[in-house]
């Protein structure tokens, strides 16, 4: 009989839950995205994030279990996410799955939310099997790392953003251009009918190191559109928002693939928000001699398969975690 994992993810403005077997089969994958409700703050209102999950996630937990076809006394364990992500967030998904452990006497794994990212490629996936050592970037709103895997849950951090994350990036960049919330898809969009060499925005290649930084970047633009409204009024909006993803894009490809060799990687995953990003997909299929593992997109943004994937290890550990775990919202990978 396969595993049957029951996965909750509630860390930052996705409630969302899942059923996966054996950490690879997908039964059910719900995912309640609060995008609408945030775009009229311009951005995540965390209170509001708290509350809307508090209003959604028992439809969503239920709505899983009944797309998966099964029941809560035909799965084997729970799953949530701990951390890293917002305090008031991650808190309702805890309380929500321990309340569940509690009146069914099922074992509860608390999950690192990085660690459901990397194991999206696995998850839905299982044709693929990746060769070790894995380079991962992991790359989205809140974060932008690049980890070594030595085997499957032996991570060592190579490096990772000094100030932005990419994501966040996006959404700044995306906010400055009027083109509303979440910036990654919309910056996008706007870029298709843009020129990506219109403006030659910095990249801090930070030499002799595996870390990003993307806050000159985001600057760099600021100052752009500061010297065009004065000039002209009008902003090109399109060349802009190609110039910068070129920018962005560019600087993750190369790093990453620079810390493969080093570290003579024979796989490179690439996952979080920003790997939907169709360029960012497109170019890491293109220079890569290495095989690149990107989720499909539905697996790229906050979602509960991956959490229930990342769990599957751990149950065969047995590592489940007692009832007194606090949410950690700066918990690291490894
Ligand atoms: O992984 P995720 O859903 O949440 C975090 O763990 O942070 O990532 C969300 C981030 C947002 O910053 C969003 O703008 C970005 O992923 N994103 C994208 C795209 N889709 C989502 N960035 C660039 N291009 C996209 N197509
Ligand atoms: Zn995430």
């Amino acid at each position: 009989m396969p595993v049957s994992i029951l996965a909750i993810e509630t860390s930052c403005d996705e409630t969302a839950a899942a059923v996966v077997e054996d950490g690879r089969t997908i039964r059910s994958n719900v995912v309640a995205s609060q995008a609408e409700m945030h775009a009229r703050y311009g951005g995540i209102f965390p209170e509001a994030a708290s509350r809307q999950h508090i209003r959604t996630i028992d439809a969503v937990v239920r709505e899983a279990i009944s797309q998966a076809g099964t029941s809560l006394d035909r799965i084997d364990a729970l799953a949530v996410t701990r951390g890293p992500g917002l305090p008031g967030s991650l808190v309702v998904g805890i309380n929500y799955a321990k309340g569940l452990s509690l009146s069914t006497g099922l074992p509860l794994i608390a999950v690192n939310h990085l660690e459901g990212h990397v194991f999206s490629p696995w998850v839905g996936s299982p044709e693929r099997e990746p060769v070790f050592p894995v380079v991962a970037l992991i790359v989205s709103g809140g974060h932008t790392e690049l980890v070594l895997m030595d085997g499957p849950l032996r991570y060592t951090r190579l490096g990772g953003t000094l100030d932005d994350a990419a994501g966040e990036a996006f959404d700044k960049v995306a906010r400055l251009l009027g083109l509303g919330f979440p910036g990654g898809p919309a910056i996008q969009k706007a870029a298709e009918a843009g020129d990506p060499a219109a403006f030659d925005f910095p990249r801090a290649r930070l030499e002799g190191s595996h870390d990003f930084s993307f806050s000159g970047l985001k600057t760099a633009v600021l100052r752009a559109v500061e010297a065009l409204r004065d000039r002209s009024g009008t902003l090109p909006v399109s060349d802009l928002a190609a110039s910068f993803q070129e920018a962005v894009v560019d600087i993750l490809v190369k790093k990453t693939l620079s810390a493969a060799e080093t570290v003579a990687a024979r796989s490179v995953f690439v996952v979080g928000g920003v790997s939907a990003n169709r360029p960012l997909r497109e170019r890491f299929m293109a220079h890569s001699s290495l095989p690149v593992f990107i989720p499909p997109f539905a697996l790229c943004t906050d979602n509960a398969a991956m959490i229930g994937g990342a769990a599957y290890p751990h149950f065969r550990g047995r590592r489940f975690a007692s009832l007194d775990f606090d949410a950690r919202p700066n918990w690291p990978l490894n």
